[in-house]
């Protein structure tokens, strides 16, 4: 009897092919939608190991309905959609993704600070909409990003790759985590400062940490009235981050000058979201890690996560607190 794996989204059979023979494989075959969770329920009932998406709560129910459940492998590098310590209780092994998305993920996060910072968004909204009818001095004219000060939030490996491409753009890297970075520190010249200071000083500041009990709302009213008034934030972690509310005053108030937005609260959002109706905010669906490479990556690590705990070896990627 070959172990059962549940997969909650339709995912490549070119991927999925050459772990055929390891498993039986059962998925949700609608393309790009959700799970529904009663089938989520049912199915979880037969399977020893999962498959998922951040899309899906994997919650204390959900894996006390996971009798003969081991593994959980989460597509992503954020685990804050996994009851971690329930599935612990239960010697349901967690795994992500991280290392594969690193670069693509540092990408993404670099294009939004400049789409944000040079109205890039606006810009061909604006030529889209016959609205260019002249060139002029300060037409769309945004913010420079070259030497300029940036302070990431949260200082893992994504921020560090983000670190190294304001390197290359000659801006002055500025970090604060909850541990210093001698690595950061010696190679890219980063400097550490505490939250406040980060806010006080950055032209841009980006924010890179998971999503935990102590980073929610961590970009609250009070974080947005520390940052310059020309500051620009970027946010390619998690909305559960960000008071959004506080957020849109800011923007609206000239607290700040602008957002890069890949992640908000609730997802997926609409075009009537207050902060995606603003032309000083950037927003993307939720693409930090979505490259075809990438994502295949990310696949194939859960497949090979999966693989690892049925041969009785440990998971390559197991989730941080494990
Ligand atoms: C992650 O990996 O946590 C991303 O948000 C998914 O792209």
């Amino acid at each position: 009897m070959k172990p059962v794996i549940y997969v909650t989204r339709k995912i490549p059979e070119k991927v999925l092919k050459p772990y055929r023979s390891h498993f039986d494989v059962r998925m949700w075959e609608a393309a790009d939608e959700p799970v529904p969770r009663d089938v989520l329920l049912k199915e979880i009932q037969d399977a020893d190991g999962l498959l998922c998406l951040l899309t899906e709560q994997i919650d204390r129910e959900l894996l006390e309905h996971g009798e003969k459940l081991k593994i959980v492998a989460n597509m992503a590098v954020g685990f804050d959609n996994v009851d971690v310590a329930a599935a612990k209780e239960r010697g349901v092994m967690v795994t992500n993704t991280p290392d594969v998305l690193t670069d693509t993920t540092a990408d993404l996060t670099f294009a939004l600070l400049m789409a944000a910072a040079r109205r890039i968004v606006e810009a061909s909204e604006y030529i889209k909409s016959n609205a260019w009818e002249n060139w002029s001095p300060y037409l769309l004219a945004g913010a420079d990003v070259h030497h300029k000060t940036i302070g990431i939030v949260g200082m893992g490996r994504i921020g560090q790759a983000v670190a190294k491409r304001a390197k290359g753009f000659d801006m002055h890297v500025m970090y604060h985590a909850r541990s210093r970075k001698p690595d950061a520190e010696r190679e890219i010249g980063a400097v550490y400062k505490a939250f406040d200071e980060l806010l006080a000083e950055s032209d841009f500041v980006v924010c890179l940490v998971p999503l935990t009990n102590q980073t929610a709302d961590l970009f609250n009213r009070e974080a947005f009235r520390k940052m310059k008034n020309s500051a620009v934030f970027v946010n390619v972690s998690r909305g559960g981050t960000v008071d959004e509310d506080a957020l849109y005053d800011a923007l609206t108030k000239g607290e700040i000058r602008a957002a890069g937005l890949d992640v908000f609260k609730g997802e997926p959002i609409g075009a009537e979201h207050p902060l995606v109706q603003l032309d000083n905010v950037a927003a993307l669906p939720h693409i930090g890690s979505a490259s075809e490479e990438t994502r295949s990556k990310m696949l194939t690590l859960c497949l090979d996560n999966v693989t690892a705990v049925f041969n009785g070896e440990k998971p390559l990627t197991p989730v941080s607190t494990q």
